[in-house]
């Protein structure tokens, strides 16, 4: 059965980090979204679409702004219950929180119920689509692929491969991380809306060994992303120098071990020299740009506008719980100040960009999910450009669609998802 969702609609024409903004989206004041089989079959007028489709199911949403789901490109669900802990910079942060909470995912029953807790907060917040890192377990990836699977969710992540500086307790091997990650490929890659993605943490924590393993895991499946870490914080890429000394820069040690090529996923990305930038553009690998948390460990400023203006895919990511926050609004609001200390004023549209159809690109599903245009899948939002006092009070001045929604891009949290649709299918929020 046919269903039309009515109000504002926001879509993308273009890309509005490659043209003048505004020009890459369409708005519709009075819209309209016609979903059949969990796929967007139409965005029109309200009136038009009505008329054509009398006998669809309709569900109107006012003044809410209906566009698609947020993208989160980088995230990390086991970190849910230690989100905001307080006072580290990355390598202690990782020592004193991280893996101390990480171990406990060796526990099937444990990892399911952070599972669901992760969903229903990204569900709370509107991101229909995240790319995460599980634990070194197993169980972490399963518990992970079944409560997205139940949710009907386009998902993807994989096991985390760690075997020298972290405990014992949370150490693989080439061999087990390169075999458990095969299996795991196996079980859910492809399996109805989920991706297995290879995961590698980031240099430090494998051996040498173990990166040439995942680099002949990822050759073998040249259909999977690979995502890790990359250029972070100071300390980090001493510490990759001192690991690798006969390699150039932090990006060489992935390019040595075959880790860099389309669908690599690079998270953070900050402190990259002129080559590793040309590097990844010429290898059509991705960045994710993960403000809150580069803000929250104290890493640093990434250059979104560099980025684009080199044509890399560039995404949007929370890094949940390196990053502070569950909310893309906030996490658009981090990133728009990021760019605000370099220089650059981010217009909303390339903001909300690059938290769907933006992400979407990165993790190379822009053709499936990101935009709320005819082919995609049914993943949809309505904002509620009202959500709060103060938000209420500043709209008021609008004049224009900018200015109506910039305050809830800056000031604008979980209360602003006023409805979710999965496929198609309402989502009752937990
Ligand atoms: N580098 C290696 N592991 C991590 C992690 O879990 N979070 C962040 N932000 N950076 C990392
Ligand atoms: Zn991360």
């Amino acid at each position: 059965m046919s269903q039309l969702l009515l109000g504002q609609t926001l879509s993308f024409t273009g890309n509005p980090w490659q043209q003048p903004a505004e020009e890459a989206v369409q708005h519709i004041r009075h819209g309209a979204v016609l979903i059949e089989d969990g796929k967007i079959i139409a965005v029109g007028d309200a009136d038009t679409l009505k008329a054509a489709h009398p006998q669809a199911k309709t569900t109107n949403h006012g003044d809410g702004l209906i566009m698609a789901g947020f993208v989160d490109s980088h995230a990390h669900f086991s970190q849910t219950a230690i989100i905001a802990s307080w006072g580290k910079r990355l390598i202690d942060w990782l020592n004193t929180y991280t893996f101390p909470e990480e171990s406990r995912f060796i526990d099937p029953a444990y990892a399911a119920a952070v599972a669901n807790t992760y969903l229903d907060l990204n569900l709370a917040n509107g991101i229909t689509t995240a790319c995460a890192f599980c634990t070194i377990h197993p169980e972490s990836v399963d518990a992970y692929f079944e409560a997205s699977q139940k949710r009907g969710l386009r998902m993807l992540g994989g096991k985390v491969m760690m075997d020298r500086n972290a405990p014992d307790n949370l150490r693989d091997t080439a061999q087990s991380g390169y075999d458990q990650s095969k299996a795991l490929l196996q079980k859910w890659h492809g399996l109805d809306r989920l991706s297995y993605t290879i995961t590698p943490r980031f240099a430090p924590t494998s051996t040498p060994d173990q990166l040439a393993a995942t680099g002949a895991l990822w050759a073998e499946h040249p259909d999977t992303l690979m995502q890790t870490h990359l250029s972070e914080q100071h300390e980090e890429l001493a510490w990759v120098k001192d690991l690798f000394p006969d390699q150039p820069d932090y990006l060489a040690v992935y390019e040595h071990f075959g880790l860099l090529g389309p669908g690599a996923v690079m998270g953070h990305s900050i402190y990259l020299n002129d080559r590793e930038w040309e590097a990844i553009r010429d290898a059509g690998a991705s960045i994710a740009h993960c403000p809150t948390s580069n803000t929250f460990i104290g890493s640093g400023l990434f250059n979104a506008t560099h980025s684009h203006a080199l044509g890399i895919p560039t995404g949007l990511a929370t890094d949940v719980g390196g990053g502070s926050s569950f909310s893309m609004l906030r996490t658009m609001a981090s990133a728009y100040e990021i760019g605000q200390l370099r220089g650059d004023a981010l217009h909303p549209a390339r903001l909300l960009y690059m938290a769907t159809q933006g992400s979407a690109e990165a993790l190379h599903i822009g053709h499936k999910v990101g935009n709320l245009v005819a082919g995609r899948e049914a993943d949809i939002i309505v904002l509620d450009l009202a959500s709060t006092p103060v938000i209420t009070q500043r709209v008021a001045r609008a004049n224009t669609l900018w200015e109506a929604l910039f305050p809830t891009i800056m000031l604008g949290d979980d209360r602003a998802i006023s409805s979710i649709y999965i496929a198609g299918e309402p989502h009752i929020l937990a």
